[in-house]
């Protein structure tokens, strides 16, 4: 059987982006894949974090992951933190990146930007630790979004340059990033990814939304000059942006829903796409909100990590042994 990874970073409520783009994939590969799925906290302290805010987060991002509907029986789910592997490796990733490289990861240089002398160590170092996520577990795919198409060429290029240093340990991934919704963009700037650090709260919908928020940022989204809803990525980033979302949240296909808003303008399209967003978000916070409460999820994630662990170690060892690191016997 095949193996996938991916994760998420508790970093906040996720988006409507990070479900569209990722989350929402999870859920069919768990019929047909041996699933590795990680909150990402390592991650996620790559810049400062409130303690009490973290806690909180990690908890929320294990509760919808399950809300999703992934299958704790299928699937296994963990905290990167639980599984010393990731640090360990993430730190020979590091030994076998090049400075030079890693400056340029377009993520590293727009969250540096301004920082001056104080960027935190961490960032540089993010894509490293990712790598040792993913080649932990003997990965085969890695479903994400666009916005992590480098941080993948790169965890190729480190997997290729030690295996040729040393021997062939590891297996190189391929991305998996989805034929629609790659990359959801914001609401009010249909040019910028969808994120949940954006400081106007009206260019995102969170996963937890109630719907009369998502209603009125859906209300209030940029849209383009002409009143057409047509589908046009160059010319209409914004309604196009938005189409794409309510073809991912109904199934139906962008030229269905171009016929059927015809000579319509935004108004009753708009109207529309916030019930369909609420109704696809729906189902998923009514089983966040029972989950959350549960002591269920402390068990998923115990032996989520006991699970993890075995594969991870088998892996960091080979690893270790090729090194020359590893004591023989
Ligand atoms: P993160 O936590 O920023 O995002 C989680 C997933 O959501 C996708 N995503 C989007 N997809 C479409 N449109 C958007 N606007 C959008 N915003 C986010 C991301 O591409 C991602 O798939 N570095 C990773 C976490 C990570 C990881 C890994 C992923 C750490 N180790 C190993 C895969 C494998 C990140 O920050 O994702």
């Amino acid at each position: 059987m095949k193996t996938i990874f991916s994760g998420i970073q508790p970093s906040g409520i996720l988006t409507l982006g990070n479900y569209l783009g990722a989350m929402k994939h999870f859920v069919p590969l768990q019929d047909e894949f041996n699933c590795f799925y990680c909150i990402v906290d390592q991650h996620a302290i790559t810049v400062p974090q409130d303690p009490a805010v973290l806690r909180e987060n990690i908890r929320r991002l294990a509760a919808l992951y399950l809300a999703v509907g992934l299958d704790p029986e299928k699937v296994t789910l963990f905290i990167q933190s639980e599984v010393p592997a990731h640090a360990k490796l993430g730190w020979i990733m590091l030994c076998t990146s090049y400075l030079g490289e890693l400056e340029r990861m377009t993520q590293f240089k727009d969250k540096s930007d301004g920082r001056g002398e104080s960027i935190p160590g961490g960032l540089l170092a993010y894509p490293p630790l990712m790598a040792a996520d993913i080649l932990l577990y003997d990965t085969d795919f890695v479903p994400v979004g666009e916005d992590q198409k480098q941080h993948l060429e790169l965890t190729r290029d480190l997997a290729n340059r030690f295996n040729s240093r040393y021997s062939e340990v590891f297996k190189i991934p391929e991305i998996r990033l989805p034929e629609t919704g790659a990359r959801i963009m914001s609401l009010q700037d249909g040019t910028k990814k969808m994120s949940k650090s954006d400081s106007n709260v009206g260019g995102f919908i969170s996963m937890l939304d109630d719907p009369d928020t998502i209603t009125k940022k859906i209300k209030r989204a940029q849209t383009d000059s002409d009143s057409a809803v047509r589908y046009d990525k160059a010319e209409k980033p914004a309604v196009s942006n938005l189409m794409t979302i309510y073809s991912l949240c109904s199934g139906k296909s962008l030229d269905e829903i171009g016929a059927m808003y015809e000579g319509k303008g935004y108004g009753a399209f708009k109207g529309d796409l916030a019930e369909v967003v609420v109704e696809t978000l729906r189902p998923i916070q009514e089983r966040y909100n029972q989950l959350i409460q549960t002591s269920e999820l402390d068990d998923i994630l115990t032996k989520g990590a006991e699970k993890a662990s075995e594969t991870a170690n088998k892996v960091l060892l080979r690893v270790e042994k090729a090194m020359g690191m590893a004591r023989l016997g």
